[in-house]
């Protein structure tokens, strides 16, 4: 069944998360060849962000561009969303001037509200529940890098520290595609009893395994080991001495890294805080793959931007020269002869 949003990973089959990481590895491919496949051709993008970001912005607005569309940056209080203007409104308001909506939210609710309300496409670029395109990208990079002679299904990635949005999105696409994921972190931070719901479920139709655990000797065995910042440093900072003293036992760090299986890797969805959550030892490692894994989110945003507007119809030959012989008659007996 076709869905038109991309608001969570669990809203799609093992199957359709494949297709969406596989067409993204496709794109990515062809590009890497010299080939900049149209697909966006004509199209344009609605960026809303409520909050700042690095990535995701440049991620996609560079995949509009790639593909022949255009983005348009809706940054914070540039808009009407949620203010004057109902966030309803909004959306219907732009599935009128545009073809596709990404938004950053700070409300997992507005999200969800926005895609209803819109006719195009929506796809969310990170809320306080969850952060989907990052999995994508991240699953590129993954299955980019898979331990010699391991399909994904037979790999552990253990996130470490803080149960965020991205800790709560890795372990729900690793779970759907049936593999092995530990959320090692301070039981007053861990992933909540809706999460772990969440990942049962998941485990029980793909074969993968799940754990929540504050017992550092989970992460023995990783293939990946994954991190966050602590308490998500974006607009609301909780002071250091706070996060140190939740977190200290937790810092990816050589010794963390080595409990891990031998060519275990580092993965951050990024920002870092460096000397908190990593050390400069690990993020700048040969078995850190998080620049890599910043280039994926490229790749991820082209894929899914395919992906949700494949339905678009094209127009004939026919229907375009049609087209253009009706405005081309307009001009020149209305407008130009004037
Ligand atoms: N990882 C991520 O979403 O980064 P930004 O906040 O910079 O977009």
């Amino acid at each position: 069944m076709y869905k038109k949003d991309f608001i969570d990973t669990n809203d799609f089959t093992r199957e359709e998360l494949l297709d969406m990481i596989g067409l993204s590895l496709e794109i990515k491919k062809a590009i890497k060849a010299g080939y900049y496949p149209p697909l966006m051709k004509d199209m344009n993008l609605a960026m809303i962000f409520q909050q700042s970001s690095t990535r995701t912005r440049v991620s996609f607005e560079t995949a509009m561009s790639q593909l022949g569309g255009h983005a348009q940056y809706l940054g914070p209080g540039m808009i009407q969303l949620g203010g004057h203007e109902t966030i309803g409104d909004t959306g219907k308001v732009l599935s009128h001037l545009v073809d596709v909506v990404m938004a950053r939210v700070i409300d997992h609710k507005t999200i969800v509200e926005l895609a209803n309300a819109c006719s195009v496409p929506v796809l969310n670029g990170m809320s306080d529940y969850n952060h989907p395109t990052q999995e994508i990208g991240d699953m590129c990079t993954i299955f980019e890098n898979l331990p010699r002679g391991k399909k994904p299904e037979e790999c552990k990635v253990v996130f470490v520290g803080d149960g965020t949005q991205v800790c709560a999105s890795l372990g729900f696409i690793t779970t759907k595609l049936g593999m092995h994921f530990v959320h090692y972190g301070p039981k007053s931070n861990q992933l909540n009893e809706e999460h772990k719901a969440i990942l049962e479920a998941n485990c029980k139709l793909s074969g993968g395994t799940w754990e929540v655990t504050d017992d550092r000797s989970s992460v023995r065995g990783a293939d990946f080991i994954y991190t966050d910042v602590w308490y998500g440093l974006y607009e609301n900072e909780t002071p250091k001495e706070e996060r140190v003293r939740v977190f200290h036992d937790y810092q990816v760090n050589r010794d963390l890294m080595q409990l891990g299986n031998i060519g275990c890797k580092f993965m951050h969805c990024l920002p870092a805080t460096r000397g908190e959550d990593v050390t400069d030892e690990v993020a700048d490692s040969a078995s850190s793959l998080c620049w890599e894994e910043a280039g994926n989110r490229l790749t991820a945003m082209r894929g899914l931007l395919v992906y949700f507007t494949r339905c678009r119809k094209g127009h004939s030959e026919l229907q375009i020269a049609a087209a253009k012989e009706e405005l081309d008659a307009f001009l020149a007996e209305r407008i130009y002869c004037r």
